[in-house]
């Protein structure tokens, strides 16, 4: 039998890892600027923390959660998305004691149960940026530029900024029953699914990606005209701070994301060329989450961006530039091999990337290897460098070849490579 990965779950082999670092370096330099402090919350948690967050009416939790009991019968569950275990965390670790305002990233594995498709998979990853204590619009721009600024640094120019708010308990109820009345009269040419969420969750109505429901919200009241003076006051200072930074953004009455902790500001980051995975980086305000999860009253605001849809688009960019080894050490015969293997673990230490053979090869094989390894330099040794006390250094592409003493080899050869 051959063993292959599971369907939906993907290897990140070592020519694409150029790209997942990329992403990582330019996230952890930005986040840093911005205020952020890393946590890594595991990957497993109980069952109801998601549940309970997410809500038992969204395509997530009814059906796309990795849930297994364990032995005594306890429901547990691979992370679908990191916002619960970071609250989570935020409540058990009491982090608001330390500071009343938290900034918190985490960069790691997803587990949903999709169908798998061009954009989507069952273990994905992603970068999780949360703020913690901030009721206000500022925190809100300071994410949503953060996440804007990111993609700059990538030098992605081709994105959309959806925008949308979602009210709050004040004014969404209103909405709803408006949305509802709509709804109940086009029953009829809702998908099943839709049919049920109209009384549950109408607002979930929203994200159904059959094409008679597409058409039936597609003409939907907005919930933008709903707004009570709160949240319209908190959405259009949002919207100053933007203006203000020049960053475009487009009103998006639809956008209410598929998860249920949502309230006022919601937003999606979409590409033009990812076809119908579009949205490379979703969130929104979760001012409730807290509370409900046993924790203080404290609101929130973060977003999740997609690390597989992100560095498909940006593998082109990172494959051209190829790393190579610094050099290449060809040791020829019993001897040569031992003094040389002590000075590339000691160049190792100094941070040049040096390779050297594993085998006994002749010159003319280890050569063949240092050039398919595109080593910049090759330095010989055999048994006459080592009866003479001097090394050949060769470069690769100037082909000119120095001799280098070997007393002080290490040293020298640093020095030589400059
Ligand atoms: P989400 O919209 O479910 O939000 O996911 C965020 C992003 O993760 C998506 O925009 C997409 O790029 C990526 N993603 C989601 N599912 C998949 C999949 N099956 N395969 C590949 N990529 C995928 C959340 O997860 C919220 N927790 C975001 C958030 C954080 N809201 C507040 N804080």
């Amino acid at each position: 039998m051959e063993f292959t990965a599971i369907k939906g779950f993907k290897d990140i082999l070592p020519e694409e890892a150029g790209s997942w670092q990329v992403l990582e370096s330019t996230t952890r330099r930005l986040f840093s600027a911005f205020g952020f402090q890393e946590i890594k919350p595991p990957l497993l948690e109980r069952t109801e923390l998601f549940s309970r967050s997410i809500g038992e009416e969204t395509d997530i939790v009814s059906k796309e959660m990795y849930s297994f009991k364990n032995s005594k019968g306890r429901g547990l569950t691979l992370r679908p998305e990191a916002t619960a275990s970071v609250t989570r965390a935020y409540i058990q670790h009491r982090l608001y004691q330390k500071n009343p305002v938290q900034k918190l990233f985490t960069i790691g594995p997803m587990f949903r149960h999709e169908r798998p498709q061009k954009g989507r998979f069952r273990q994905f990853h992603q970068i999780n940026a949360e703020i913690f204590g901030d009721p206000g619009p500022k925190s809100d721009a300071d994410v949503i530029i953060m996440a804007m600024y990111l993609f700059d640094s990538l030098g992605f120019d081709d994105l959309s900024l959806n925008l949308n708010s979602l009210g709050c308990l004040e004014c969404r109820p209103a909405f709803r029953e408006e949305l509802k009345g709509y709804l109940r009269d086009k029953t009829d040419a809702l998908c099943s699914d839709c049919r049920r969420r109209v009384e549950v969750n109408p607002l979930r109505v929203f994200d159904c990606k059959v094409e008679g429901c597409i058409q039936i919200v597609s003409e939907a009241p907005s919930i933008l005209e709903f707004l009570c003076e709160t949240c319209k006051v908190h959405f259009e200072r949002l919207i100053g701070y933007l203006e203000r930074l020049n960053i475009p953004f487009v009103l998006n009455h639809k956008l209410v994301r598929g998860l249920d902790y949502y309230n006022r500001t919601t937003f999606e980051i979409q590409t033009t060329r990812l076809g119908a995975q579009n949205a490379v980086l979703g969130g929104g305000r979760y001012d409730g989450l807290v509370k409900l999860l046993g924790g203080p009253d404290h609101p929130a605001i973060g977003f999740a961006l997609g690390m597989e849809r992100v560095v498909s688009l940006l593998e082109e960019k990172v494959a051209s530039e190829e790393k190579n080894p610094d050099l290449f050490v060809a040791a020829l015969g019993g001897n040569a091999e031992k003094v040389c293997f002590n000075w590339i673990m000691e160049l190792r230490k100094a941070g040049m990337w040096v390779e050297m053979d594993y085998g006994s090869k002749g010159l003319k094989a280890q050569m063949k290897r240092a050039g398919r390894l595109g080593a910049k330099k090759v330095f010989i040794i055999g048994e006459d460098e080592l009866a003479s006390g001097k090394g050949v250094l060769r470069d690769m592409e100037t082909k000119v070849q120095d001799e280098v003493d070997l007393k002080d080899s290490v040293a020298n050869l640093l020095r030589a490579m400059g």
